[in-house]
């Protein structure tokens, strides 16, 4: 599905932000594990979150969404159970990398697929750390396919992790917490942190301290989990391709009701804020431990901006919406330590230098990050312009986003992927002003 954009389009009005699809993962694989009576209000039903969805269900979750597109988790009378199928779990890393964690730590059997883009992803980063607790896992070189057979887990583990990651992370939590493995984790630099925020809502005895600049999690080997009904708040991944559209087409208001503001997410506000972005936080309150808010984003100039160290996890979906937000702001903005980039579902900085060729935009991509040449004015077109998203959500977004700063339409190619965690894109974006065709 190509999509093409329009000229003259805006970004305002007042729309309520899609649900969060990191937590609407966590809380549906948290919520099978419990085998426990729940309810989830808010759930993005997104491609991704409904792959794990399927994975669960193939495994015995029995989980059921009802018309309302509420989902209901029921307590079972048998316990999860071996599969001979294979669980596809087609472009998502999050939904492979935690189930990975859960089903190995519960013992089970079964084989991994996933589209692509997924299979070319690295997965060592999740398989080391769990052979070492004592799963039985093989895969083709560190990829896919991934084939769990039962194992024994040790007692005790203690991991610090190499690489920034959640995904990481949550994968050895949950592993631990099926297992009845004591965790301690040692996170040099924070990420996002809706597993242990999760694990406690529910009761999970885990603890965060820190120690010399680093977070040190800990889960307990017994927990004693009661499951309550959740309420996932929406994804400011999501938002930000609406606050950058608002701030780049110059326009005078736009409202986004139910953001999450986890502070391991926020980042992107406070770099926007820091380019010169006029955006108001109201009605801040926490839903089911998770805070969330309304923002107002206001008429504003962008100026560029520099992002380097300990800011690039907490900003790593954004970064490239951030570069659409830098291109079109007065002066250079430099990005560094974003060389994650480079894993995600498509390579992100090399998509988004091919992005700026085509339009113009002068820029510098190198090893981690990239150098973008800002300038506010509406991009002049004379020819036709079709950008590649390589089948990645976040780049196909953003440079429908960049659309609003060209004089003619330009074609995005390949947009299907956006359905992964932004299912309502093109409606939504439609009702606030700027129409997209396919
Ligand atoms: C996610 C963590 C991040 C992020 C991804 C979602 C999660 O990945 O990029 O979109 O839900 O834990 P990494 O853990 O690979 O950094």
């Amino acid at each position: 599905m190509n999509l093409t954009t329009s000229t003259d389009g805006h970004i305002l009005g007042k729309v309520q932000c899609p649900g969060d699809k990191s937590i609407s993962q966590r809380v549906l694989i948290l919520g099978a594990f419990m085998n426990q009576d729940m309810v989830i209000d808010g759930f993005l039903h997104g491609e991704d979150p409904l792959s794990t969805m399927n994975a669960l269900n193939q495994i015995g979750a029995g989980i059921l969404v009802d018309e309302d597109d509420r989902v209901h988790l029921q307590k079972r009378n048998q316990s999860f159970h071996n599969v001979d199928n294979v669980l596809n779990l087609g472009n998502s890393g999050t939904g492979l990398r935690l189930m990975l964690g859960l089903i190995s730590g519960m013992g089970l059997k079964a084989s991994f697929v996933g589209d692509e883009s997924l299979s070319s992803r690295p997965m060592e980063r999740v398989i080391n750390p769990l052979a070492e607790m004592g799963a039985n896992i093989e895969s083709s070189r560190g990829k896919l396919p991934i084939s769990i057979s039962p194992s024994t887990f040790n007692l005790q583990y203690t991991y610090e992790l190499p690489i920034a990651s959640a995904q990481v992370k949550s994968c050895i939590l949950l592993a631990g917490l099926a297992a009845g493995t004591a965790i301690e984790i040692i996170e040099p630099i924070q990420t996002r942190d809706h597993t242990e925020r999760m694990l406690k809502n529910f009761g999970a005895n885990i603890e965060t301290t820190s120690l010399d600049g680093k977070n040190i999690i800990k889960l307990a080997s017994t927990n004693n989990l009661h499951a309550k009904n959740y309420s996932v708040v929406g994804d400011i991944s999501s938002a930000a391709f609406l606050i950058v559209g608002a701030l780049i087409s110059n326009s005078p208001g736009l409202e986004i009701t139910n953001v999450g503001m986890n502070s391991s997410r926020t980042g992107v506000l406070k770099v926007l804020q820091k380019m010169g972005a006029n955006i108001e936080v109201k009605n801040q309150r926490l839903e089911s431990g998770e805070p969330c808010a309304d923002i107002i984003v206001k008429k504003s100039k962008l100026k560029g901006v520099e992002l380097s160290g300990k800011i690039i996890p907490n900003i790593i979906d954004e970064i490239p919406i951030i570069s659409i937000a830098a291109a079109f702001a007065d002066g250079e903005t430099v990005i560094k330590d974003a060389a994650e980039l480079r894993v995600k579902e498509s390579d992100r900085l090399q998509a988004v230098s091919e992005g700026f060729s085509a339009l113009g935009i002068k820029h510098e991509n190198f090893e981690d990050g990239m150098n973008i040449q800002g300038a506010p004015n509406t991009l002049l077109i004379d020819h036709s312009i079709s950008i590649e998203s390589y089948d990645d959500h976040r780049i196909a977004m953003s440079f429908l986003i960049a659309g609003l700063k060209c004089s003619k339409p330009i074609t995005v190619r390949d947009c299907q992927n956006i359905f992964t965690s932004f299912p309502n894109f093109i409606e939504l974006i439609s009702s606030t002003g700027y129409e997209l065709k396919k």
